[in-house]
């Protein structure tokens, strides 16, 4: 059985200061965060992610890094940063942080020197052209926000290159000072004690850019490198990579070495979400049928992470102009309900109706699927959007805790807040909660944690293989099995509203006592698996053996 963490993980995603504030200023905190890790733990996560934690203007939500060897002073210090990866610890979870290192903020001691003057030290980290690049307005990753990919900089008299925001600069990564200095970062963190890195932007972070070449080369030997290091410094430590690329351009990032994975251990699937959200959309499991016969076999070590929603938008660049239109349509039929043209600001419950059948399928489905999965803070509750929020901070409001004002994730006054708390309507805090849920055994809450604690029983799901079932099945019912050397788990769920019957008879030989392990309701016994009932929108999760 495999010994990789990471593959076994179950892991949560959190905004510091949107999830617990123990201090009543409106903002939530570490000490807060360290309040709620037996609520975590409860659930059955192993490990956190944790978005940006560093001081910051916080004009990206953090992703603007104003110093890297500290904590935001909002959510605490230092020494509430290490109180809680102890608490973390004791409890078996692990904590990884967002390695932002593609730009810092404009507002970076490193950025403010090197404009100021051609002779600063920092000149040479930043990437600068004397003049106007011609491919300026091009590759600008938040269309509509952002007007070029190259801004003219009045005190340092030259261009400057951003892929992202006017006020993140991109760090020169061909300098090995800054490559020295971004190792020296992780270094710093592991000792401190978290489990790996999240890593933004990562084809970003390898771009060689140079002024008028839309195309630059890419230094993938720089994610060789860093692995190697983070790797030296602590053996178990991860790098969870943002990596939006074309298809075949994936395994450049896993690396291969003699068949193992020599950079990132793992890269969030972007194509299968967006697969996923056509499949849900469509009630039809095809797309993520070809996701799964298209997925190119990883090195060993290298991991698929999997997520329904996330921080930002729901992306669907992947899918074709038609498809991305059919998702629009059913998830984001408000043109106000959608970004960058490419994407919807919703989270996952209004965007199924609010329908329980659909949500649970929906989150059966991704963490059966092959690799780690991901859950982003709220959805194990069911949280909404709030929409008069401007772009991304939709999905950015604060944990709801209970009924107590401002949803129990603050004292402070409403107006005082980091973000409204959604309050009111199908959404609001008082309908949709945690302490509420966590007392109600047939809550979302309660089925989150029974979903997590059957997947933890399940290690082939995160360590095995991942493969379709290819018998004849009504339209909308993907069947899928896990293997590997623990045992075999077989997954049948059902995108569409019909009732529908399987026969998986000839997987008897395989099944020595298949049990449903998890399903929407009771199903009378799969007995010889040829008449296997499934509901529409139902779920099972059959056990079909088991070795020691
Ligand atoms: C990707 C992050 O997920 C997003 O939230 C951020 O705005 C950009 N990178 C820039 O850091």
């Amino acid at each position: 059985m495999s010994d990789r963490w990471y593959e076994k993980a179950v892991i949560y995603c959190l905004d510091i200061d949107t999830y617990a504030d123990s201090d009543g200023d409106g903002v939530g905190d570490i000490k807060g965060l360290i309040g709620r890790l037996d609520y975590l733990a409860r659930l059955g996560v192993t490990c956190i992610w944790l978005n940006p934690i560093h001081p910051t203007p916080n004009r990206d939500d953090g992703y603007d890094v104003e110093d890297f060897y500290n904590v935001d002073p909002r959510f605490g210090t230092l020494g509430d940063f290490a109180e809680l990866l102890h608490q973390a610890r004791d409890l078996g979870i692990r904590v990884i942080i967002d390695l932002v290192v593609n730009h810092t903020s404009d507002q970076h001691p490193w950025f403010r020197s090197a404009r100021s003057s051609p002779d600063s030290p920092y000149r040479d980290w930043y990437v600068w052209s004397d003049s106007a690049p011609p491919d300026r307005r091009q590759g600008m990753v938040f269309p509509g926000e952002q007007a070029e990919t190259w801004s003219y900089d009045r005190t340092a008299k030259k261009w400057f290159y951003h892929r992202f925001y006017d006020f993140q600069p991109d760090l020169n990564i061909k300098n090995p000072e800054v490559r020295a200095e971004i190792r020296k970062i992780c270094s710093f963190w592991l000792q401190l004690g978290v489990s790996g890195f999240r890593m933004d932007a990562v084809p970003f972070i390898v771009e060689e850019t140079e002024a008028g070449r839309p195309d630059s080369p890419k230094d993938m030997e720089f994610i060789s490198e860093l692995r190697q290091h983070v790797q030296w410094r602590r053996g178990d430590a991860v790098l969870l990579a943002e990596a939006n690329v074309e298809p075949d351009q994936l395994k450049e990032y896993f690396g291969d070495a003699g068949g193992t994975a020599n950079r990132i251990h793992m890269l969030f699937d972007f194509m299968l979400n967006g697969r996923l959200m056509l499949a849900l959309a469509r009630g039809n499991p095809e797309g993520i049928i070809d996701a799964l016969h298209d997925t190119p076999k990883l090195p060993a070590g290298g991991q698929w992470a999997t997520f329904l929603r996330n921080h930002d938008e729901v992306d669907l660049s992947r899918l074709t102009a038609e498809q991305r239109n059919e998702v629009f349509e059913q998830f984001g039929p408000d043109e106000n309900m959608r970004l960058y043209g490419r994407g919807i600001r919703r989270r996952l419950a209004p965007m199924l109706g609010g329908d329980r059948r659909r949500i649970e399928l929906a989150y059966a489905l991704q963490f059966s699927l092959r690799g780690t999965p991901v859950l982003r803070y709220g959805e194990e509750i069911g949280m909404g959007e709030d929409l008069s929020q401007d772009g991304r901070n939709a999905i950015r409001t604060p944990m709801q805790w209970s009924l107590l004002p401002n949803g129990g994730f603050s004292s402070a006054k409403p107006g005082d807040l980091v973000r409204p708390v959604i309050s009111g309507g199908e959404y609001g805090y008082e309908r949709v909660n945690a302490t509420t849920q966590r007392h109600d055994p047939a809550s979302l809450l309660s089925w989150f944690e029974r979903m997590i604690r059957t997947l933890r029983e399940a290690p082939e799901v995160g360590s095995g293989s991942c493969t379709h079932v290819d018998v004849p099945a009504p339209a909308g019912v993907l069947v899928h099995r896990a293997d590997d050397v623990t045992g075999t788990m077989l997954f049948l769920h059902n995108l569409s509203d019909t009732d529908g019957v399987v026969d998986l008879g000839s997987l008897r030989p395989e099944a020595e006592f298949p049990n449903d392990v998890l399903a929407d309701r009771e199903y009378e016994e799969p007995g010889k698996l040829d008449k296997l009932a499934i509901a529409g929108y139902g779920y099972r999760w059959i056990r079909l053996r088991r070795r020691a």
